[in-house]
């Protein structure tokens, strides 16, 4: 057997959320405890597409006391293009796998634990089998639409977020006599929404997974206005569609399209129909920003020490899950195939209606 130290590498992959640090720390104190060598790869992938490859060794002084209270990732990440067509500046589109596998491969690193969702874990995987090394996943994503595991690094975190948004709007819609709503994030799922909703109060909640007509929605503000209570808090989900159907989409730089317009459709339609003001908030990346949730950090904590446990224990293909109060390991490809929408029928969007809040439906 060598005896030279098993080194890993680790890279932070996709849109960054709170809690990433404290993942990198979790998995640098066990690797480090068990004698081993860490190598954080920058920017995703990008770090080792670029020559020389960009890497940065981790030790234990590197994540002092610091690291597991601060936002963001020390190692940065990319959330745009895919190394399989990666994007050359002359508008074509490039492979780039084997150039990651040769830079991966000249670290002389046994694994790689890459964080992501299932956009970047699927491509991850495939690198690795292409590449023939082991990876094991740790979910992240504030959007909680990774399969097989009930919350995922990042989600506690927007969800407290958009709960402290809800509590500071109640007062200022209570003291002009408002309809407020709150845009917050969720590419494609609702899950934000309807948590930061039922925690925040909110007498109406729009998710992409339940169709809505506004009507319904100004006949609960109007009865909530009969009742004497002249203010009203609206959380909607950036991908809700509007009544026609279409998803309402803002063009950045390079192309790239996000969600983005809902919160003023939706204020907007409802002030004409109830003829009241309405005033829109998007919450957009605050919801990403700042120091992780408890829940995050001990989360952080538990998935970084397993995912050094299954390298430790020769498994590969693996990503860490929460299940039942417990960490689990199940394969990443039933991970990234078991998309996690909001179910209709599930038991918080039952405590939403039980609550008397409106789904818009
Ligand atoms: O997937 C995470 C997420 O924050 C989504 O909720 C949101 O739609 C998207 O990323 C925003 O992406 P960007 O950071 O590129 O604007």
């Amino acid at each position: 057997m060598s005896s030279e130290p098993k080194k890993i590498a680790i890279l932070t992959s996709g849109g960054d959320c709170a809690g990433l640090n404290a993942v990198i720390r979790s998995v640098v104190l066990s690797a480090s405890a068990l004698g081993w060598e860490v190598f954080g790869l920058k920017d995703g992938t990008q770090g080792l597409i670029d020559r020389p490859i960009r890497v940065r060794k981790l030790t234990v002084d590197d994540v002092g006391a610091t690291m597991l209270r601060q936002g963001g990732t020390v190692l940065g990440t990319t959330n745009k293009g895919n190394p399989f067509a990666y994007p050359m500046p002359d508008g074509t589109t490039k492979d780039m796998s084997q150039t990651i596998i040769e830079g991966f491969r000249s670290l002389g690193c046994e694994a790689m634990i890459g964080i992501g969702g299932d956009g970047s874990l699927a491509i991850l995987r495939r690198l690795a089998q292409q590449g023939q090394f082991t990876l094991i996943g740790i979910p992240k994503t504030i959007d909680n639409d990774l399969g097989k595991t009930e919350t995922s690094i990042g989600f506690d975190t927007a969800v407290s977020v958009a709960t402290e948004a809800l509590d500071r709007l109640q007062p200022t819609a209570a003291s002009h006599d408002r309809i407020m709503v709150l845009e917050v994030m969720g590419r494609d799922a609702g899950h934000i929404a309807l948590t930061a909703g039922i925690a925040g109060g909110a007498d109406v909640i729009l998710l992409p997974e339940i169709p809505y007509s506004l009507e319904k929605v100004a006949a609960h503000i109007k009865k909530i206005r009969e009742n004497g209570r002249n203010f009203a808090l609206i959380v909607v989900s950036e991908a809700v569609k509007t009544m026609n159907g279409e998803p309402l989409m803002k063009s950045f730089y390079g192309g790239q399209q996000r969600f983005g317009g809902i919160g003023h459709y939706i204020g907007a339609e409802i002030a004409e129909l109830c003829q009241a003001e309405t005033r829109v908030t998007v919450l957009g990346h605050v919801q990403r920003g700042g120091q992780p949730s408890a829940q995050d950090r001990m989360l952080a904590a538990a998935f970084g020490v397993h995912a050094v446990g299954l390298i430790r224990d020769g498994k590969e293909d693996r990503m860490v899950a929460w299940s039942n109060r417990e960490i689990i390991d199940v394969p990443i490809l039933d991970a990234i195939s078991n998309y996690q929408m909001v179910d209709p029928e599930g038991s918080l969007v039952k405590t939403a209606r039980g609550l008397g809040i409106c789904l818009g439906n």
